[in-house]
């Protein structure tokens, strides 16, 4: 078991302890997933996570935002591929693939099972906000990730209740992690009880493997 990473340094900030609580449970050599590149910053810190050896996909439905993960990467250090939506099946190599469609295509294009999965939802700062993640397909995406997370993974959810369309969104997201069947799923939820607009975090834990049928 890894020592907690300890970064954050500001109580309010759920992105600093989504990559906290990711990293307790990602090794070098992992695979990681993404469902909202933006602008890379936490598609950076799983690479960080699993370092060289290890793999990670990222989505974006903005071509402009990969680009800008993909230059982030890249002075990182990280050797990444740019996907065209028509172009799965993904390769198995290390490093980073830029997928340039829905995250509710997840289980379509993702072949493996990823220690740590990442959501931080909403629009992109200082891009379109009128483009933002919507609920019907951030759920249809979350059912899939969790479906796909390997046992002991962690599945990381950031909710921005603030803006036009976030708190119906932040309502389906806590529905959709109250109902887990805790025998399954260990969930832990990050708000700050103070400041309703304030975005909060969602992690799961899966315990054991889901069988069906
Ligand atoms: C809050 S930003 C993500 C911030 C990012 N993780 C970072 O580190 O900069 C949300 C992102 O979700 C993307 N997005 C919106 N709908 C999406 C969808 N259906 N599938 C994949 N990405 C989507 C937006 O284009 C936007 O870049």
């Amino acid at each position: 078991m890894k020592p907690f990473a300890g970064t954050s340094n500001n109580l309010s900030r759920m992105i600093p302890w989504s990559h906290d609580l990711l990293t307790e449970v990602v090794s070098p050599g992992d695979f990681a997933v993404d469902l909202t590149a933006g602008r890379g910053q936490d598609t950076l810190a799983l690479w960080r996570m699993v370092g060289e050896q290890g793999r990670v996909v990222a989505f974006d439905v903005q071509q402009d935002a990969l680009r800008q993960t993909q230059q982030r990467l890249q002075e990182a250090g990280a050797a990444v591929r740019m996907v065209d939506q028509d172009q799965p099946p993904l390769t198995v190599q290390p490093g980073v693939d830029l997928l340039n469609c829905c995250h509710s295509r997840y289980a379509e294009v993702i072949a493996g099972t990823p220690t740590a999965i990442i959501a931080n939802l909403g629009y992109l700062p200082g891009s379109d906000q009128q483009l933002i993640t919507e609920s019907e397909t951030t759920l249809d995406a979350l059912r899939q990730a969790l479906g796909g997370l390997a046992v002991g993974g962690r599945l990381a959810v950031v909710v921005y209740p603030g803006h036009a369309g976030g708190a119906e969104e932040a309502t389906s997201v806590d529905c959709f992690f109250s109902i887990l069947d805790s025998s399954n799923y260990s969930v832990l939820q990050l708000q700050l009880p103070n400041r309703t607009q304030a975005p909060g975090l969602y992690v799961a834990e899966k315990r054991t493997e889901i069988r069906r049928g």
